[in-house]
């Protein structure tokens, strides 16, 4: 048992808004042989000892709902030691500030900074000493000044610590307390600033190239008392100016004070969603070199790679890869700039796939799924973030269906079957909930989000066009469907949900589909049917309805929902030259656009910049929501051909059915799985025949589909002519 569950939460004898203080211990610690740290925080804090910072982790704890779980982590401070040692917790509000009335409806967790702690020592003479958080801490002010998740942060370089107090011991819950599950945070990247552009107004801008979440650091030596204020932004506007009005609420701005000596600065506590920076004030020459982006993310393994010999459909690919960075900071979060960066259910199970082709998401979403499990409601159903915040909100289908669709994504991926029985039980509550609130096996009158943010023209309502009963009885089935696969892949009894699954089709079928057609004439309409094979007798009719539908308007309307699953559905049936004309398509509305339009990563509207250069709305418009990037699965998955079997998940049985199009001379994709290294090329020669090569893990069986013929691959390199 840790020594932490004996300590003492405590937190600061004062408040206040944003406030950030240091819990710190004096002790003496001579001949220590080793020492270690555990600590953990409602907020977000950092660690010293003797004046040295301990570990990588940025933004640590991480986020969970506290009410539930909460990460410590542990620390070998063994080499930090001295014969008198100081322990100082750096401690801000970090996503405890949106726990509050303005955010959620209140939770009852502590809402000034709080920390727990124990340090375990063993000295050279056998004897051991546990130094545990109590009120004989002290508690002084910080640098930091002020913090705040979404407003930025305030640090003062001038300012001189003074003692609060004692820190106050209070009682909270301590089995919420769990050894750190998902990745940690850590800075994994550091961009140089590109350009200093001097707006028309007059504004100086720095542009680092790219968008990414994390913060800037800089190099600065100002005056005594000298100040800086830097503001982020995701894009110019058409005039070439600074702008974040999309950033709504969060104010995303840093206020420094330098003390007149050389200092490197970089925000402490918080982070942004930025490409640029505009400085306010910014008190001597501006050098370039003096700014440095540093992007910061859960640290995850690459395992995912595309490429081909289209330039804009690569920087499309890396766009995507960035939201995938920018947007997994402990949870998967819809965006990392306005007031939200929330953990929105529907956005991950829309992306979960492509994330873990992408990177290795297992530990990541193991730890976001067992908050799942404890934010569960008593009737089944799920609020739409995780953490959740206390919404009063009725379940939306196709986001919380994630608590299916995740799980079992992961299971395709990884295999690993403890994991799926582990989550299991939590599958099954949520097909039951649907099941104990639909009539007559179809989930009617409830509260969807519905084909979030599609392009029909014929609405401007954020729901889209497509019947939210349509897709809320689509995800029934759906979800009910995938359960049956994780019950038998984990042998349990499934039987009534084969009994259920039957009832749904059917019950779909007859509201739905009327004279060979979905009646509800949208293309995420037809694309849902057949993806969960709603179709009956009217599969062909209706996969005829959806390529009309897309040859009449010229190109897709799909939101959300239906985005995904669009080219591998057209792929499967057969379709494959009218996907590649999708993606390949730069005029509004496509992916490309965005890329025309200079993205750097993939944005929340097709149209988050409209054609003549406006801006969507300041309402909701982020340029780094990763939904739209789940197409990366098409590219894996058929342009490279690279498949998941589901019968033999882990890449144990691979199936390579490349589709090749004349507009693109060669692809290359590979997945580094936990069987080994995948790799897909095929590449078209100057007599305009094409060559494969596979590469085949030792442990996976594997076949390429190419012209109608099925071949068998051996492990290592496989080259095949057409
Ligand atoms: C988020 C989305 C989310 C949605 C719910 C938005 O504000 O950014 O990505 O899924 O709300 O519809």
């Amino acid at each position: 048992m840790k020594t932490i569950y004996n300590a003492r939460w405590i937190k600061t004898p004062v408040s206040g808004d944003g406030i950030s203080v240091q819990f710190t211990k004096c002790f003496d610690s001579r001949n220590v042989r080793r020492a270690t740290l555990n600590v953990t925080a409602m907020g977000v804090y950092n660690a010293f000892v003797n004046g040295r910072r301990v570990g990588k982790y940025v933004l640590a704890p991480g986020w969970t709902d506290y009410r539930h779980r909460l990460q410590y982590q542990s620390y070998d401070i063994t080499e930090l030691m001295k014969n008198e040692t100081v322990v100082a917790i750096s401690t801000a509000p970090g996503w405890n500030a949106l726990y509050r009335k303005d955010f959620c409806d209140d939770v009852d967790c502590e809402k000034e900074p709080a920390i727990i702690a124990s340090i375990d020592i063993k000295y050279s003479d056998g004897s051991s000493e546990c130094v545990l958080t109590d009120s004989s801490w002290s508690v002084y002010s910080d640098a930091v000044v002020y913090s705040h998740i979404y407003n930025g942060e305030t640090f003062d370089e001038t300012a001189v610590p003074e003692k609060f107090g004692n820190a106050v011991e209070f009682d909270y819950k301590k089995n919420i307390l769990i050894p750190q599950q998902g990745e940690e945070i850590r800075e994994i990247q550091t961009l140089d600033a590109k350009k200093l552009i001097i707006t028309p107004s007059g504004d100086k801008v720095i542009d680092f190239g790219q968008e990414i979440t994390g913060y800037v650091r800089f190099k600065i030596k100002g005056e005594h008392g000298d100040k800086v204020k830097i503001l982020h932004g995701e894009m110019l506007d058409k005039n070439g100016e600074f702008y974040n009005a999309n950033y709504r609420g969060a104010k995303a701005e840093i206020n420094y004070t330098c003390d007149g000596k050389t200092r490197v600065y970089n925000p402490q506590h918080t982070f942004f969603g930025f490409r640029y920076i505009k400085l306010c004030d910014w008190c001597e020459e501006i050098r370039l070199e003096n700014f440095k982006a540093v992007a910061v993310s859960s640290d995850l393994r690459r395992t995912g790679y595309f490429e081909c010999s289209d330039a804009k459909l690569n920087k499309l690919f890396s766009n995507i890869i960035w939201s995938n960075t920018d947007n997994f900071l402990d949870i998967p979060t819809d965006c990392p700039q306005r007031d939200e960066r929330l953990g929105w259910t529907g956005d991950a199970q829309v992306f979960c796939k492509t994330a873990a082709l992408n990177f290795d998401t297992k530990k990541f979403f193991t730890k976001w799924l067992d908050d799942a499990i404890t934010e569960q409601k008593e009737d089944g159903s799920f609020p739409h973030v995780i953490p959740g915040l206390n919404w009063d909100e009725k379940p939306s289908a196709a986001w919380a269906d994630f608590a299916v669709i995740v799980p079992w994504t992961l299971y395709l991926v990884y295999g690993d079957k403890e994991l799926l029985k582990r989550h299991y039980p939590m599958m099954k509550r949520w097909v039951d909930y649907v099941d104990s609130v639909s009539t007559n096996h179809l989930w009617l009158g409830g509260e969807h989000f519905g084909d979030w943010l599609d392009f029909s023209p014929e609405t401007t309502e954020c729901g889209g066009k497509t019947d939210k009963d349509l897709i809320a009885c689509a995800f029934f089935a759906y979800s009910t469907e995938l359960l049956i696969n994780a019950g038998n892949a984990i042998g349990v009894d499934v039987s009534y949900y084969e009994y259920l699954i039957a009832e749904i089709k059917s019950a779909f079928i007859k509201k739905y589909i009327k004279d060979g057609r979905i009646v509800c004439d949208t293309q995420t309409a037809c694309i849902l049917a057949l993806k969960f094979g709603l179709c009956g007798l009217d599969e062909e009719n209706i996969v005829k309805q959806l390529v009309d539908s897309i040859k009449e308007y010229g190109h897709m309307t799909t939101g959300f929902v239906g985005t995904p699953y669009i080219l591998p559905i057209l792929s499967r049936y057969g379709y494959s030259k009218i996907a590649y004309d999708l993606i390949l398509r730069t005029k509004f509305p496509s992916w490309l656009y965005s890329v025309e339009k200079g993205a750097t990563t993939t944005w929340e509207h097709w149209d988050s910049i409209k054609e003549n250069g406006d801006m969507w709305s300041t309402d909701m418009n982020s340029f780094n929501h990763y939904a739209y990037g789940a197409v990366a699965e098409w590219m894996y998955g058929n342009m490279a051909g690279i498949n998941i079997c589901e019968d033999a998940p882990a890449f144990k049985k691979i199936i390579f059915s490349p589709e090749t199009d004349e507009r693109i001379n060669y692809v290359k994709a590979s997945v580094d799985s936990q069987n080994g290294v995948i790799l897909s090329e095929w590449r078209r020669g100057s007599d305009g025949r094409i060559t494969y090569t596979f590469i085949v893990p030792e442990n996976s069986e594997a076949y390429a589909y190419i012209g109608g013929k099925e071949i068998k691959l051996s492990a290592g390199e496989n080259i095949i002519k057409e």
